[in-house]
């Protein structure tokens, strides 16, 4: 096995110049496909709302759902580190919660834990616990009824509140920040006012990673949105056999004497 990432590993590609390359997955075979693709984080990321559970936004996702795609995925990721999301619910009531929510999904194979805002007090007890945690800003989707749309956050003096944000994330310790729909000069500005990597996801080219949803990268859902690119057209592919598939078994082709005992 190729070495494995840590998360000190990931904070200390800061400034090297070398890209920290980040995937979602969701289950064992994204996991493995993720893993075997080389890329540094796999997320088990709570957009399974989305791509998975077919929801129109991540907040109904709860902490039992990600803790059983993380069991599922955590089979296929040996290489990358292991990152899995916590929910809308399970870490905005109490220090206590974060912490008892971000131990349920170690205990259940995450490497570290990525939360969403400014929850600097309990990114500081969950770090304390022994966690590594991702810091995430920026268009937050478990805030979306509270911005109001998935927009691109960051504009004018948006900016220093955003690089206020990530400072805060970093002195709490966070190892990475992810910037999500943020202008890209505004990521250029956070990037270079804090001393951890950034990772973006619709945040421009200035980031010092990328991180993108398995299912947007391979064609598979049906909406493609700007901030990502199609790397196939995994739908046009699977419908293609899929349909082969259906025609064979109407006209006798399927199973063949191959495929029988
Ligand atoms: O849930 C998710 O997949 C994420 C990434 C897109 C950053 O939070």
């Amino acid at each position: 096995m190729a070495k494995k990432v840590t998360a000190p590993a990931i904070r200390a590609m800061k400034g090297s110049g070398q890209q920290v390359v980040s995937l979602t997955a969701y289950d064992y075979t994204s996991g493995l496909l993720a893993d075997q693709s080389g890329v540094e984080i796999v997320l088990v990321g709570d957009s399974l709302g989305t791509v998975i559970q077919g929801q129109t936004s991540t907040v109904p996702v709860t902490l039992s759902e990600v803790v059983y795609h993380v069991r599922a995925a955590r089979r296929g990721v040996e290489r990358a580190l292991f990152v899995a999301d916590m929910p809308f619910g399970s870490y905005g009531s109490s220090v206590s919660q974060a912490v008892d929510s971000a131990v349920q999904l170690v205990r259940n194979g995450a490497e570290a834990v990525k939360l969403e805002g400014t929850y600097t007090e309990e990114v500081k007890a969950i770090v304390r616990t022994g966690v590594p945690v991702m810091g995430h800003i920026g268009m937050t989707p478990q805030s979306i009824h509270a911005i109001g749309g998935h927009r691109v956050q960051g504009r004018g003096d948006a900016a220093s509140r955003l690089i206020d944000q990530a400072k805060a994330l970093e002195d709490a310790g966070v190892f990475s920040i992810v910037l999500e729909l943020t202008t890209s000069e505004t990521s250029e500005r956070v990037t270079k006012a804090v001393g951890v990597p950034t990772i973006g996801i619709g945040a421009g080219p200035h980031c010092d990673g990328q991180i993108q949803v398995f299912h947007d990268l391979l064609g598979l859902y049906p909406v493609q949105f700007k901030h990502s690119k199609r790397y196939a057209n995994g739908r046009t592919v699977f419908l293609r056999a899929l349909r082969r598939y259906a025609n064979d078994v109407r006209e006798g082709k399927f199973p063949e004497k191959e495929q029988s005992f």
